[in-house]
């Protein structure tokens, strides 16, 4: 059975991720992409266990090395629980955030050395890097905006403040420039804008996978 496609969705607070994901997903199913989209820690028992340590536990203050630590605590049980066996059935892997975040929060954000974080998620994940990681930008304010208007309660990462979320955009698109397989779609249009322009970017990325007729 040939290996499924393993694609990151990244990008800062409400860019729209979580959104095309969705909008990705219903398009595999049109397509008869088998799939799954996940959003870490996914449903395995050390990252939920993680997870309400490291984003909850807003009262907590910890040094970003213990930051990293916990994501990539979660992150390795996510690929090895999750991840991995999905690919190997077949199944196309849409993920909500992978490793280019890290590099973007706790790499540029905190102000950890980029070569030591890459070398610490790749202890995490043996090494497993998506087929495409796919970065929508949108300036700060605009992202902050949308998640207002969406109302949920703001959690460690989202409490930073301008300036951290800055440094995060302004890595990520560093990083989109020396990371290998990462694409930019820029994420200011409406949803169904920013989809199209995902479409396109995997039938002519991916073109084993995405068809041309079918955009
Ligand atoms: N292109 C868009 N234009 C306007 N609003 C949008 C767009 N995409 C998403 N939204 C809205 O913005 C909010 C944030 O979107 P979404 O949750 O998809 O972002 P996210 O990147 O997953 O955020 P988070 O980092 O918090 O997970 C939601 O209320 C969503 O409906
Ligand atoms: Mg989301």
């Amino acid at each position: 059975m040939a290996r499924g496609r393993f694609i990151a969705l990244e990008g800062g607070e409400g860019a729209g991720k979580s959104t095309q994901a969705a909008l990705l997903s219903a398009w595999l199913d049109s397509l008869g992409v088998p799939h799954l989209v996940t959003r870490e820690p996914g449903g395995t028992p050390v990252g939920e266990a993680v997870r309400s340590v490291v984003l909850e536990r807003t009262d907590l203050e910890m040094p970003a090395q213990s930051e990293l630590f916990l994501y990539l605590a979660s992150r390795a049980a996510f690929v090895d629980q999750v991840v991995r066996p999905a690919l190997a059935a077949g199944r196309t892997v849409i993920a909500d955030r992978f490793n280019l975040s890290t590099m973007a929060y706790q790499g540029y954000g905190r102000g950890l050395d980029l070569e030591e974080v890459r070398r610490a998620v790749a202890l995490a994940t043996g090494g497993l890097e998506p087929d495409l990681t796919i970065f929508f930008d949108v300036p700060v304010g605009q992202g902050v905006d949308r998640q207002r208007k969406g109302g949920l309660e703001p959690d460690r990462m989202e409490r930073e403040g301008a300036s951290f979320m800055q440094r995060v955009r302004d890595g990520y698109l560093a990083l989109a420039r020396t990371e290998p397989k990462v694409r930019i779609v820029s994420a200011t249009g409406s949803p169904e804008e920013v989809h199209e322009n995902v479409r396109r970017l995997l039938v002519a990325e991916l073109p084993e996978t995405f068809r041309l007729d079918t955009v």
